[in-house]
């Protein structure tokens, strides 16, 4: 098996993550209507925007696109899927933690979903991610934070497993969550894809850590950064009618953070 940073391979993750993607875009759109200010613009920057799947789907609904990322071939993927559909969208190489600011208080919305926040394995790089996102936003623009929560007495590896197809190549994701580190505040995990085209097949490893989170260490976090006020909290379902509270009775969690004037 081959051992590899799958996102070097942007077009098998993208087909992968691609399905939830519509309902995503409509979500954050939805929460936009719900809680965010009428405004003439309509700017969302997406910190660590990976393939641009994202980027797409929002720039399809008339929205001003901009977005980073720390890996230049997911970028340039990003790059010809916006092109390849007369789409315009500003993109660049760049860290969450240490971003170049695109517009000091220049965005209506930013989001950050699948987890990718838990990239940034310190307080200080999380902190200085919200920091930054706070800036680029406009007083009352939203930032959408999607993670899965750590259940710390959970004691058993965690197993997900899904496929998906484009242009006949079937990929299938297998991924395992340890147990996290509970004094560390770490989590490995390890993806599979297999790749299935044109009857031949492969697997390609990826493994990483993820900094974790119980409800009380979101608030915490959060509690550092009051440029950011914390507005409602959803779950994956996605659906706007059914805000939940932040707690740990679920795992999937949606933060929508305004920025305070
Ligand atoms: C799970 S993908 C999410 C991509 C995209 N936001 C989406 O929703 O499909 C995570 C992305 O985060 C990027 N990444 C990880 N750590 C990063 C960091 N510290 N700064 C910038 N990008 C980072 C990876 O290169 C990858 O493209």
């Amino acid at each position: 098996m081959e051992t590899r940073d799958w996102y070097d391979t942007p077009l098998y993750y993208d087909i992968i993550f691609d399905a939830d993607t519509p309902r995503e875009g409509r979500f954050l759109e939805a929460v936009h209507e719900r809680h965010g200010v009428k405004s003439r613009t309509r700017r969302v920057l997406e910190p660590a925007c990976g393939s641009g799947r994202l980027m797409v789907e929002m720039a399809r609904r008339a929205w001003q696109v901009a977005g980073f990322d720390g890996n230049a071939q997911m970028l340039n993927f990003a790059k010809q899927r916006l092109k390849a559909e007369g789409l315009k969208g500003q993109i660049w190489v760049d860290w969450m933690q240490s971003f170049d600011l695109p517009g000091r208080g220049a965005f209506d919305l930013a989001h950050c979903l699948v987890s990718t926040f838990k990239y940034l394995l310190t307080e200080a790089d999380a902190l200085a991610c919200l920091q930054r996102v706070a800036a680029s936003l406009k007083p009352g623009g939203l930032f959408v934070l999607g993670v899965h929560l750590t259940d710390y007495a959970q004691e058993r590896e965690e197993h997900e497993r899904w496929s998906a197809e484009r242009d006949g190549i079937q990929v299938t994701c297998n991924t395992h969550t340890w147990p996290a580190n509970k004094r560390k505040r770490l989590e490995d995990l390890r993806t599979r894809l297999k790749i299935q085209h044109a009857g031949r097949s492969h697997t390609q490893e990826t493994r990483w850590q993820f900094r974790t989170y119980n409800a009380a260490q979101m608030r915490s976090l959060l509690g550092k950064v009051p440029e950011l006020k914390m507005l409602a909290c959803y779950d994956f379902t996605y659906d706007i009618e059914s805000p939940r509270e932040l707690d740990d009775s679920y795992a999937d969690i949606l933060l929508v953070l305004q920025r305070q004037a």
